[in-house]
């Protein structure tokens, strides 16, 4: 999934140019986003892993990074900037990532989600993601258990 434009939103593909937001936006979304090495958003072409960006005007608003495998696929890290949440963006940033899970024949997504995020929690209810387990103190800096939440993708045949 190359570009995607919902309700005001561009999904793309993340590209050099905007890594120091990008980075900016996970500092500012921590602990309840994940801090990934600056080179993992910027995966070779063929790996496993994708990361978009999700732009509203002239701003990037959000971010996501999944990887692809075994038939699976795994939210590795999603954020948008506080200013910029509400409007559309996560959604459109995790279709976008899911677009691909199906065009890579994924049949499941998967990600791990902090006990306490709330927040994130109603999110991912509001995409259809379910509860799938726990991984009990998975999490440091707090300490904490990670939800697991999953949700199956349609397949394409
Ligand atoms: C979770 C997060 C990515 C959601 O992004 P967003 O752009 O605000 O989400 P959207 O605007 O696309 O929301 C879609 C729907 O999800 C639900 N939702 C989103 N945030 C919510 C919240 N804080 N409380 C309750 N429901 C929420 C609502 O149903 C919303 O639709 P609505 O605004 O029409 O009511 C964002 O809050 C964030 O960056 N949080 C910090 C980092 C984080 O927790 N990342 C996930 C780690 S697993």
């Amino acid at each position: 999934m190359a570009r995607q434009q919902v309700s005001g939103t561009v999904v793309r593909r993340l590209e050099p140019r905007d890594l120091a937001t990008v980075l900016a936006i996970e500092s500012g979304a921590l602990p309840w986003a994940a801090r990934w090495t600056p080179e993992s958003y910027l995966p070779a072409p063929d790996s496993e892993m994708c990361a978009w960006v999700a732009e509203q005007g002239a701003s990037i608003a959000g971010f996501v990074l999944a990887r692809y495998s075994g038939g699976e696929m795994e939210l590795l890290n999603l954020a948008v900037a506080q200013a910029a949440r509400r409007a559309g963006a996560g959604r459109a940033l995790v279709s976008a990532a899911l677009a691909e899970g199906m065009a890579r024949s994924a049949s499941q997504a998967f990600l791990e989600v902090r006990e306490s995020n709330s927040g994130a929690l109603a999110f991912y209810a509001a995409l259809g993601f379910a509860m799938a387990g726990r991984r009990p103190s998975y999490y440091q800096a707090p300490a904490e258990d990670a939800l697991i939440l999953s949700l199956p993708l349609p397949s394409r045949g």
